[in-house]
């Protein structure tokens, strides 16, 4: 037994021994090594349960022998784990070394799109005069787009903007003057609202034409509205947007939603009025769409003409952004170029 237990020993300090060295199986080896010689199904475990046949005088010294060698495998075993965890914590440390000197990555700001800055000042004038913004869709059915405002089948402003058609009767908007219909169907006056969002028409793009593009809507209904509230709401808008000299002229024109219509030109905030490149030498520059809610729109939303009245009005995002920063290519607006779109 005593031979058993020295070889067993041996055996164990060697194998231990060449456990040292530090690879990715390491931690596997050393569980092995564990079971093999610390385990309960271990060699030493079964050469202890021989104790029961030796001779009385043997027994207590073949058991101090077998504790001492169980104690030194489990101390080898211990330094054994602990150099390897080391180990593995210094090639650990070695593998994610940062390098602290070298120079950070710069990440450049972003900053809003101008069509999106431009829209933003626009909402934020609006909902200083009390108006609220909603949304409406940009996959429309005919009535919302054409019919509802007074543009049946077969009238002839319907050629003037040139339509995506999904079916017969479903269309990629041409204008947000829909989400008139959508408002007033759904709510009683007093309203108060803008529509700001996409628009698309089937246009050639050139440099002042784009299949999409962003309109404002604006709508209200209430009692008692007035040609002078649309003036004054218009010219409050220009005076906030352009510079607080802005001046506004209406022109007559005619839209089927809209009785009496008017283009609204404001003053020319490049020269003030006195004519420039910008004006193309007129000293005002048209900015919108406009008109008294037409009664019969009124009417088909449920809405009495007799007791209530509206102004409308209906602009070009695009249209406002080039004049502001003087960009005379709409297409510059869609490529997103940083060189370009960093100057603003
Ligand atoms: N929807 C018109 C267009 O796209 C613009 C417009 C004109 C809107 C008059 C209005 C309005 O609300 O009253 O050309």
């Amino acid at each position: 037994m005593k031979e058993k237990l020295h070889a067993l020993y041996a055996k164990a300090m060697e194998e231990v021994a060449s456990l040292n060295t530090s690879d990715e199986q390491i931690s596997k080896s050393l569980e092995d090594f564990k079971v093999k010689y610390l385990g309960k199904k271990s060699e030493l475990v079964s050469i202890m349960k021989e104790m029961g046949s030796l001779s009385k005088e043997e027994r207590p010294i073949m058991g101090q022998l077998a504790n001492d060698v169980r104690s030194k495998i489990e101390k080898a075993y211990g330094e054994a784990k602990e150099k390897v965890s080391k180990l593995e914590l210094a090639a650990k440390l070695q593998a994610e070394t940062i390098d602290v000197t070298l120079p950070g990555k710069c990440i450049a700001p972003g900053k809003a799109h101008p069509i999106s800055a431009v829209q933003s000042e626009i909402e934020d004038i609006f909902i200083g005069l009390g108006f609220e913004i909603v949304d409406g869709p940009e996959v429309e059915y005919d009535y919302y787009n054409f019919t509802a405002l007074n543009i049946p089948p077969e009238h002839p402003a319907r050629d003037t903007q040139d339509t995506f058609y999904i079916n017969s009767n479903v269309l990629l908007r041409t204008q947000t003057s829909s989400v008139q219909i959508h408002v007033m169907e759904n709510k009683k006056p007093p309203i108060r609202v803008i529509s700001p969002g996409r628009v698309y028409r089937s246009d050639a793009i050139d440099a002042t034409h784009s299949p999409m593009f962003h309109q404002v809507e604006g709508l209200v209904v209430d009692k008692g509205i007035t040609m002078g509230d649309l003036k004054g709401t218009l010219e409050l808008f220009s005076q906030n947007m352009f510079g607080e000299n802005t001046k506004i002229r209406f022109r007559p024109h005619h839209f089927p939603f809209t009785e009496p219509s008017a283009e609204v030109d404001v003053s020319c905030f490049a020269c003030g009025g006195k004519g420039c490149r910008l004006c193309k030498g007129e000293g005002w520059i048209e900015i919108l769409g406009a008109g008294m809610v037409h009664p019969d729109v009124l009417k088909r939303c449920g809405i009495d003409p007799e007791e209530y009245s509206g102004f409308a009005f209906g602009m070009g995002i695009e249209r406002i952004v080039m004049k502001k920063y003087n960009i005379d290519d709409m297409r510059l607006l869609y490529e997103n170029d940083i060189r370009f779109l960093s100057q603003f």
